[in-house]
């Protein structure tokens, strides 16, 4: 039976998981993919001879060193909902891409390591999530291994996140004593056994019911019922309006690892995760999911994914209407009608052409340079959703190449990375365009730009670095460029738009040129154009 067009927009459920290096990400996201029929065997896309290779890693580099850098976005069904999982890097150097990756997800998932707690990556993630109100799921991973004992978990997310947690199932013992789950809002207790996909499911009354005991030992029932009579006390009732306004997260454990508690997981999100919501636009107003007219914006830019394609897709979040294969639309910044012949979704390495698809999903466009990140399209009138901002570049360098013949060849593969958001080029006045600042947020993208300008290029270049840390955008009290001099004694250059920008060496020099320059304030993003 096909569904309705408010149906399809109604099963969308569109989230980015997030976490810390090595927490588990890789695994987890295997395991759902495993129990959304996508894949037959978890682990089965780890390569041989124990070298990582995840699904949504598709970079030499990534496989090198084992970090996922892009974020890829995964789709397949469950329970009915046609599921979007977005993948983001761990890599705090990657910050800015899982920031922009969020704002294309509906919510998100953070996963935690039991043993590690909250860390600082983590903390700063989910500081985004909480100042966009974003709905969390939060799992505890790794409760194969002795970790923080679970009320000191919670403790740390709510103590150092500033938001609260209802925990949905609860570990019985863990490490080589870890039994199973207890699942309070089912009144249900799951036993696991490692290499065994499906758990034993056991009714019971609740925590107190004595039948628990015979399960899984005195000692361990015990220890549930000191534990739940204290959560208890502090813990109120789990209701969707608090979750879907970002100010509690309910929280599972298990191990992704053992496939421990993931149905478990995806089931609760199944119940809560929030369907594609309404989106505001840059002048006031918003599109809701359910409008008739095609909008969305672009979140990403990855050139050069498939070596044998050599090509560049934009990502575009769907924000309302239907979209169609071959349909017709406005690229509202640039003014004009561009059809969408070629639209892929991916699902590992493997890239399937949509027909449609609705708000929610996300589309990767096939795409000859016209995009850059933020664009919006519609099929109705002009729409601008929010901009979405940079961060402020933190090391700067400058780059050279030992063939001056492959001058252009530079600028191609600068230009690309720029427009992918890996880097931000900046230009001192006299020079042009030529010979550009490279401004990054983090190492490792310096790392990715010199990898690919030799991979994908074909050059030799390096990278001098310059000694600057702190790069702001000077404008006047109505929010403008400050075109006139600056007094300091600042390097100031240009970013793409002829938009100044200050460089400093360090955050002392720039409480100096604030004192200096009164009447300007120094923004750490981009003035709007
Ligand atoms: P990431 O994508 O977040 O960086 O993490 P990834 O899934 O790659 O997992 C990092 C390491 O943690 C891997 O070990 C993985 O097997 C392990 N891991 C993931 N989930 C669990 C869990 O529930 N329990 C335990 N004990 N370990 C877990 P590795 O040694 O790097 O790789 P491998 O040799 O195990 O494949």
């Amino acid at each position: 039976m096909s569904l309705s067009f408010e149906q399809e927009v109604a099963r969308r459920r569109t989230f980015a998981i997030i976490s810390h290096p090595d927490a588990g990400k890789t695994t987890i996201t295997e395991q759902i993919l495993w129990h959304g029929g996508v894949i037959r065997e978890a682990g089965q896309v780890k390569g041989k001879a124990g070298a990582k290779k995840a699904v949504s890693d598709w970079m030499t580099l990534e496989q090198q060193r084992g970090v996922s850098i892009t974020s890829s976005v995964l789709q397949f069904d469950f329970r009915g909902l046609r599921v979007n999982l977005l993948d983001t890097p761990g890599h705090k150097d990657f910050g800015e891409d899982t920031y922009r990756t969020l704002i294309a997800a509906d919510c998100a998932a953070m996963l935690i390591d039991a043993a590690k707690g909250v860390e600082a990556q983590t903390r700063k993630l989910y500081e985004v999530c909480r100042r966009r109100r974003m709905s969390i799921f939060t799992f505890a991973n790794k409760m194969d291994r002795e970790g923080k004992d679970p009320l000191a978990l919670i403790d740390d997310v709510e103590n150092t996140l500033g938001i609260r947690c209802y925990p949905v199932t609860w570990p019985l013992g863990m490490g080589d004593r870890f039994r199973g789950l207890y699942h309070r809002l089912e009144k249900r207790v799951y036993l696991y056994t490692k290499g065994e996909d499906e758990p034993e499911i056991h009714e019971v009354s609740g925590w107190e019911d004595d039948k628990i005991s015979g399960l899984i030992g005195e000692a361990l029932a015990d220890l549930l019922k000191e534990e739940m009579a204290l959560l208890e006390g502090v813990i109120g009732d789990f209701t969707s309006e608090e979750f879907l306004a970002g100010e509690v997260s309910p929280m599972t454990f298990g191990s992704a690892k053992h496939n421990w508690g993931i149905d478990l997981f995806l089931n609760l999100f199944a119940d809560h995760a929030p369907k594609p919501g309404p989106r505001r636009l840059a002048g006031g107003g918003e599109v809701l999911p359910t409008d008739k007219a095609f909008t969305g914006f672009v979140f990403k830019i990855q050139a050069n994914m498939d070596r044998k394609h050599r090509d560049r897709v934009a990502f575009l979040r769907i924000c309302s209407g239907r979209f169609e294969r071959g349909m017709k639309i406005k690229h509202v910044r640039l003014g004009r009608e561009l059809r969408l012949a070629y639209a892929n979704q991916f699902m590992a390495q493997e890239r399937e052409t949509v027909d449609e698809a609705y708000a929610g999903d996300i589309v990767g466009i096939t795409d000859t340079g016209y995009f850059t990140i933020g664009d919006s399209v519609t099929t109705g009138k002009d729409v601008q959703f929010e901009p979405i901002p940079r961060f402020s570049p933190e090391i700067f360098g400058r780059l050279s190449i030992k063939d001056p013949l492959k001058r252009k060849q530079m600028q191609k593969g600068l230009q690309q990375l720029a427009e992918e958001g890996t880097i931000q080029l900046l230009y001192e006045a006299h020079l042009g365009k030529q010979d550009p600042i490279i401004g990054a947020v983090g190492e490792l993208q310096f790392d990715v730009l010199l990898f690919r300008l030799n991979d994908e290029y074909g050059l030799d270049a390096k990278l001098e670095r310059l000694p600057f840390t702190v790069a702001r955008w000077p404008v006047t009290a109505e929010q403008r460029s400050a075109k006139d001099a600056i007094k300091g004694g600042a390097k100031v250059v240009v970013d793409d738009f002829e938009r100044p920008v200050v460089l400093v060496e360090r955050e002392w020099d720039l409480n100096w040129l604030k004192k200096e320059n009164p009447d300007l304030e120094f923004l750490i993003a981009a003035p709007p154009l």
